[in-house]
């Protein structure tokens, strides 16, 4: 089974993460003009937010 991971970084995306590999970066922003991905938006748009990380256990 592939190990999947949602990491959120520091005052930006979500990265979906399969084996220690990032295969989409997602705004939890709101800003992004690229939804449901993010465009980078976050860095000029005051978010902040705390880094979290969660592993999906299949
Ligand atoms: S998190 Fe990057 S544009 Fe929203």
């Amino acid at each position: 089974m592939p190990k999947v991971e949602v990491q959120s970084v520091e005052n930006g995306p979500n990265l979906v993460m399969v084996d220690g590999k990032t295969v989409a970066a997602l705004c939890r922003c709101g800003h992004s003009q690229k939804k449901p991905n993010c465009d980078g938006s976050h860095r000029t748009s005051g978010f902040h937010a705390p880094a979290a990380k969660i592993e999906i256990l299949s």
